[in-house]
């Protein structure tokens, strides 16, 4: 390569620094290369964190984070008349950082589980948000929530996403034995087909989510004659990783629909949430429509339906969870062992794979990476990303064009905030790893790394096998 020739890592960040909307950049917003040619992300050399912290290690931008969070505020702001709250997909990545984090921002939380309830609740109150603040902040979703989990939401004066009959009856129930009101939102499957792939489609009418629609009437009738239960919204997701901005437009008059026909029945609804599903960059190729364009066109195609409807506007509510989080986090893993297997391929392992990245095995999902402590230098070879795992589908990214590295080197992969710690797990009895929050220089431990105790934590003997 010329000396004057930008390397491969070099384009990529000169690139995404034209992009203001950080889920079509492919680094966080404070990525830069020292003057030791490595990878800096919140003024933090990545390479010294690996040294400091480990590896892997997932590396969180506070700044990345904290734009994402007040794009989608402020575009809801701009382009919608009424009142808005965008709430985070925890599912995307709970942990109390980013719940403190997206809080402060203003950003509301929809939760799938106890768990996540839990998490969230837990880092909230610990933020010194009050017990009313938070119940007003969260949602809680799922296709088959347990009586526990609906009883700690009941408790906590969540407002509840509710999918299916057996819930509504549950509810129903321990709502009139508690004698205690519970605010809901409807779920229901719009019929909207998007492109994206089949495991992260929620929208159309073959998913296991949600009410169809020819059940929305029985489901309004019954609602309408419980005491306890204040059906306050409809709700509905389309899918998720979408560039395109049409099924997002088409969902608002399907909504705005059958929310003037709950009002018809006499329901309080005052509340419509999209869902999310705004995709990302994870490789030069893909082409994501912005934060603020998603939100555009949303706003305005509820605006519309509604006037065209002539409904009062609802409080519009989003739950961004992917386009919120991937972008401000990178994973650094250290190069170890690689295999040539001459005119066919070279494989170069790194020290993780698809316990920390479930997302190429599971989804075939494809990622950029940069080398962190050799930003300047040019690709040399194509090589296959191999994880450690034993498992020959364990591959984290294939034919790639990099420089060349030699076992200690620190591999970086891009955008892998969303859907990878929380998706990781400990196959193979690897211990998961840690993550840090990177902000002006200063790195903080947010998840520790897992131990080998942790490992066996949980697990019992048999008193009569020891
Ligand atoms: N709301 C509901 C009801 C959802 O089911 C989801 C995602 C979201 C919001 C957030 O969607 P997002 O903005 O993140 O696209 N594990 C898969 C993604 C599964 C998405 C599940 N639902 C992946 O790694 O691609």
């Amino acid at each position: 390569m010329l000396l004057t020739e930008k390397s491969t890592a070099e384009k990529l960040i000169l690139t995404s620094d034209s992009q203001s909307s950080p889920n079509q950049r492919l680094l966080p917003l404070t990525a830069t290369i020292n003057e030791q040619n490595h990878l800096e992300i919140g003024g933090c050399d990545v390479t010294e964190l690996v040294t400091q912290f480990g590896s892997p290690l997932y590396i969180l931008d506070e700044k990345t984070l904290r734009t994402c969070a007040t794009q989608y505020r402020d575009a809801f702001k701009e382009f919608y008349p009424g009142e808005s709250q965008v709430i985070y997909a925890s599912k995307a990545w709970s942990c109390m950082t980013i719940v403190s984090i997206l809080a402060s921002e203003g950003i509301g939380f929809d939760v799938v589980s106890g768990g996540e309830l839990y998490t969230t609740t837990k880092a909230l109150e610990i933020s010194g948000y009050t017990e009313n603040q938070i119940s007003d902040k969260i949602y809680l979703h799922g296709n088959n929530k347990s009586v526990s989990e609906l009883e700690l939401a009941i408790d906590s004066q969540c407002k509840i996403i509710v999918d299916n009959w057996l819930e509504l009856e549950t509810l129903a129930q321990l709502t009139a034995q508690k004698q205690q009101c519970v605010n809901i939102l409807i779920r229901l499957t719009p019929g909207i087909e998007c492109h994206t792939h089949e495991y992260i489609r929620t929208g159309s009418i073959d998913s296991k989510f949600g009410f169809s629609v020819h059940q929305l009437e029985a489901v309004f009738t019954f609602v309408k004659q419980q005491s306890y239960i204040n059906c306050i919204g409809l709700h509905a997701h389309i899918g998720s990783q979408i560039f395109e901005l049409q099924p997002h437009h088409d969902l608002a008059g399907v909504l705005a629909d059958w929310f003037k026909k709950a009002l018809d029945y006499g329901l309080p609804v005052k509340e419509l949430n999209v869902g999310g599903g705004l995709g990302i960059r994870y490789t030069e190729s893909d082409d994501p429509p912005s934060i603020t364009a998603w939100v555009k066109t949303v706003a305005t195609a509820v605006k519309k339906a509604c006037e065209e409807r002539n409904l009062a506007l609802p409080k519009l509510i989003a739950e961004p969870g992917r386009s919120m989080v991937a972008t401000a986090c990178v994973t650094a893993y250290t190069v170890g062992g690689r295999k040539v297997i001459p005119d066919i391929r070279t494989y170069v392992s790194v020290d993780g794979g698809m316990s920390d990245n479930p997302r190429p095995i599971t989804y075939q999902s494809l990622y950029q990476v940069v080398i962190g402590n050799k930003m300047r230098e040019g690709n040399t070879e194509k090589v296959t990303i191999a994880g450690k795992h034993c498992e020959s589908g364990d591959i984290l990214i294939k034919d790639i064009e990099i420089p060349d590295t030699q076992p200690g080197d620190v591999l970086v992969v891009l955008a892998t905030g969303a859907y990878n710690y929380s998706m990781a797990s400990n196959y193979n009895r690897l211990a998961r790893p840690a993550a840090v929050l990177v902000n002006q220089g200063e790195a903080n431990l947010i998840i520790r790394r897992e131990t080998y105790d942790d490992l066996v934590k949980q697990d019992l003997i048999p008193s009569r096998l020891s």
